[in-house]
């Protein structure tokens, strides 16, 4: 399963990139305000963090305004995968975007019909929500388990990437149920890391070999 980072702040990703662990970024509007950065600027300092995906997202709502503005947002980087939204409008820039070989990223997805719309309109990623799913009473990881299901049925080679993740235990299912991708908020990955017992057992062996008083730099 590939990681994504979640977040359009600079010092997250570099943390991130720096384990060797990271496969690309995704980003949002509201990701790029916290930033507080200027969308353009931002964007181009992400692409050159990765050689994995970054996700843009277009603002626009009608698909003339959204093939527009992915133009604007493709000659950022060729690392660069535009983001739409799950309307017949984004489907449509989808299919004309992915017709030309740019990678599209399909977000807001919470449902396994509408997955399976991304996936005929070419979609290079689909995001399906699975912690705003959970907020509204749904159940996320199985709308995960639908999707995988539909696009092995049909052998759609449309990555699912989990989105809107607020736990390890997301990431858990997610790879128990073969999602290609789990984008995650840079305190899941780093969550992902940590267990009591690897902590506990660094402190005795510390202790002990404090005791050898031997060194293995010598
Ligand atoms: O990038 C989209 C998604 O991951 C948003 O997550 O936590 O705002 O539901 P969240």
């Amino acid at each position: 399963m590939k990681f994504f980072v979640d977040t359009a702040d600079i010092d997250d990703i570099k943390e991130m990139a720096a384990t060797g662990l990271l496969d690309g970024v995704t980003t949002n509007p509201s990701l790029i305000a916290k930033s507080g950065r200027d969308f353009m600027e931002v964007t181009k300092e992400i692409c050159g963090l990765t050689d994995g995906p970054v996700s843009a997202e277009v603002v626009a709502l009608d698909h003339e305004t959204m093939m527009k503005e992915a133009e604007v947002l493709r000659k950022i980087a060729d690392n660069v995968c535009i983001k739409v939204p799950l309307t017949i409008d984004g489907l449509k820039t989808c299919k004309a975007l992915t017709n030309d070989g740019t990678m599209v990223n399909v977000t807001l997805c919470f449902s396994a019909n509408q997955a399976l719309l991304a996936a005929k309109a070419g979609a290079t990623f689909v995001s399906p929500f699975v912690g705003r799913h959970d907020d509204n009473g749904f159940d996320g990881m199985e709308l995960i388990e639908d999707i995988r299901l539909i696009y092995d049925n049909y052998d759609f080679e449309t990555e699912i990437l989990v989105a809107s993740i607020r736990h390890a235990t997301h990431v858990l299912q997610s790879a128990k149920i073969g999602a290609d991708v789990a984008t995650m908020p840079p305190a899941v990955i780093k969550a992902l890391f940590k267990h009591v017992l690897t902590d506990k057992g660094i402190e005795g062996f510390m202790a002990d070999w404090a005791k050898t008083g031997q060194t293995i730099l010598r």
